[in-house]
């Protein structure tokens, strides 16, 4: 601290501010008009925060773990280069997720320097989740034929857009749980992070609608599991209990944030387990049109001979 400038604080939103300027300048060029003016109708960027040694470093080794992220991604597009014979989607989606990577360390970066604009934390979550879902889907069609492939079930009725359809709805909930983030944040700013108990009421219709929402997903992940857990595939069924276990688990680190007062390691909590849930739905669509395409192609082969 002691090493700060005296006017470290006008130096840095300084900074930031003049970053922003340049970013709406290019939002303005490409057509965005609504969001380049957003940046600068909203009030949290011309915010002069304190320095802060443990947000600091958490911010820090964030930037290390994304770098890290970055090598490991491009580690998977040099393992893709051979599939470029065999599956070509396999080594666009490797090389696609790379770039996306970059792009998301763009983001970071204003996700920073707009100070938590809230539609930047928006798209930084949307982004990651694509990202997730990309190179999932890469590594299971990498394992195609593989010895430990998925087992072939019989298709049924509805259940492939029933996946999708959990699989959707819980990124429209993570999207609407980054917004209520984002009150939070000014609710507590506001509140100079005291008096925690009292935040809850000050959140608006988002919050409210987020918390009802959780029943339907809910609901509708519970049926999914149940109808995963009628076919005769192993995975399936593992992946039917991960499911039923997340949103379970999901659910209670809501109700601790709401109810007793937003400890601080339920955030991370109720993150984590929201972006596993996304996984595991996404890996059970994709299990489970692996699996019946499996089906059709054996069905297929016997009609054939
Ligand atoms: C399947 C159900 C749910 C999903 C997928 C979900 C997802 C999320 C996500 C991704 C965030 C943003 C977290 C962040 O940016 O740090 C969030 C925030 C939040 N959610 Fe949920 N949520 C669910 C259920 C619930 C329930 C049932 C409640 C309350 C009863 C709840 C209350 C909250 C609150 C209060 C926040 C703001 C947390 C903070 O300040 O860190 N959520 N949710």
């Amino acid at each position: 601290m002691s090493q700060l400038p005296a006017n470290y604080k006008e130096i840095y939103t300084a900074q930031r501010v003049e970053k922003n300027k340049k970013l709406a300048a290019r939002l303005e060029r490409m057509g965005f008009h609504q969001v380049a003016g957003d940046i600068f109708a909203h009030p949290t960027q011309y915010i002069e925060t304190d320095f802060n040694p443990v947000k600091t470093w958490i911010e820090y080794v964030n930037r290390l773990v994304g770098a890290l992220i970055g090598v490991f991604v491009f580690g998977t597009v040099l393992f893709a280069l051979p599939y470029w014979q065999r599956d070509r989607t396999v080594f666009w989606l490797a090389f696609a997720s790379f770039l996306l990577t970059g792009v998301q360390g763009w983001l970071g970066s204003l996700v920073v320097s707009t100070n938590l604009l809230p539609i930047m934390v928006t798209i930084h979550m949307g982004l990651a989740l694509l990202i997730v879902a990309m190179l999932l889907y890469a590594v299971d069609r990498s394992q195609r034929g593989a010895v430990a492939d998925i087992e072939p079930i019989r298709e049924i009725s509805g259940l492939g857009g029933w996946l999708w359809v959990a699989v959707l709805l819980t990124f429209v909930q993570i999207v609407l749980g980054t917004q209520v983030r984002e009150q939070v944040d000014l609710v507590a700013s506001a509140a100079q992070y005291l008096n925690r108990g009292g935040w809850v009421e000050q959140l608006g219709g988002v919050f409210k609608f987020h918390r009802t929402f959780s029943a339907v997903l809910l609901l509708v992940n519970l049926y999914v599991a149940y109808r995963l857990y009628t076919t005769s595939s192993a995975r399936l069924h593992r992946l039917a209990t991960a499911i039923v276990g997340l949103i379970g688990g999901e659910i209670i680190a809501g109700i601790i944030l709401t109810y007793f007062s937003f400890p601080a390691a339920a955030q991370p909590v109720h993150l984590t387990l929201a972006t596993l849930l996304f996984g595991a739905q996404f890996l059970a669509v994709v299990a489970y049109h692996r699996a019946t395409k499996l089906r059709r192609q054996v069905a297929t082969t016997a009609v054939v001979a």
